[in-house]
């Protein structure tokens, strides 16, 4: 098992350039393998590795890129914080089954400039909620991911659900580009005591770490009360469980989990989703519960 394992570890690809990237994915090409895309901004966690191994479990060869998109981040003290941690990424990716690694520079996934690279809308999807207190996210985010799609040409694209919006924005980047992709949606990966993980997770200490699971206890609450109370008094109920110091609800917002337009009874869509935004002093965490879904 472990020759077989060291041959595995030295057999992950690394590139940074595009032209690489290409050359490197070739032989699954022509092979007609599936191929399978997980996109990340590196600070690897379990969820990011829950991605890489349905991936792997479903697709013949497994990309992951590492790439901290410039265009995404409406704070610039946000960009400069961000997490970087290549070597414990690439190891992490090693033994969770990625096959290929794409860690590029600004300037390779923007050659012409950040302007030159087309920019998607996506009407109301990109105004509620995240859109609404990060302007021009989702711009940002749809013009990295359309140009990592064009860049990678993945079979299979596999986001996690923590990101609720996000994922309803790529599925309709693929659907504007006409990508011949499949998504696929995993479930949130949760610490044990309910927080979803997060990339942003390592910068709570110890014991903000802990109590972030008011968040999950709070949207577990609202599901176990969706009955009893109105909408407005379940997300006043929310708001309460996450108002202890140093928590603070930006948003706790019911939507339709389709249109994710904001619902003002349980009973006026058949998907019903509940997302929110919680600051944990300076930091930011979101997450998201499904209400009701009625097939
Ligand atoms: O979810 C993320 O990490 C990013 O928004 C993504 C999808 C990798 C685009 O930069």
């Amino acid at each position: 098992v472990f020759f077989h394992e060291k041959q595995y570890l030295e057999r992950m690809l690394q590139f940074q350039r595009v032209a690489h990237l290409q050359q490197g994915l070739k032989p699954w090409r022509e092979k007609e393998a599936d191929i399978g895309f997980v996109p990340t901004m590196g600070a690897l966690h379990e969820g990011h590795l829950s991605l890489i191994r349905e991936s792997a479990a479903r697709c013949g060869v497994t990309v992951c890129s590492i790439f901290v998109n410039p265009t995404q981040f409406d704070n610039t003290a946000d960009l400069a914080k961000y997490p970087r941690t290549l070597e414990h990424d690439l190891n992490m990716l090693r033994s969770a089954g990625a096959d290929v690694v794409f860690h590029p520079e600004v300037a390779d996934v923007y050659p012409d400039g950040m302007d030159a690279v087309p920019v998607y809308r996506f009407g109301r999807l990109e105004e509620v909620m995240e859109g609404a207190y990060r302007p021009g996210h989702f711009a940002g985010v749809g013009q990295v991911v359309g140009r990592l799609i064009d860049i990678v040409r993945p079979s299979h694209l596999f986001m996690g659900r923590k990101d609720f919006q996000q994922v309803a924005i790529i599925a309709d980047l693929l659907r504007q580009m006409g990508a011949d992709t499949e998504l696929v949606v995993c479930d949130t990966v949760r610490e044990p005591h309910g927080l979803a993980m997060s990339s942003r997770n390592r910068r709570l200490d110890h014991s903000t770490r802990e109590k972030a699971a008011c968040i999950f206890e709070g949207l577990t609450w609202m599901v176990q009360n969706k009955d009893a109370f109105t909408l407005e008094e379940l997300k006043a109920g929310f708001i309460e469980r996450c108002s202890i110091p140093p928590f603070r609800a930006e948003y706790i917002e019911v939507v339709d989990g389709h249109t994710l337009e904001p619902l003002a009874n349980l009973s006026d869509a058949s998907y019903v989703v509940a997302c929110a935004a919680v600051w944990a002093g300076e930091v930011r965490l979101i997450d998201n519960i499904v209400l009701s879904e009625v097939a």
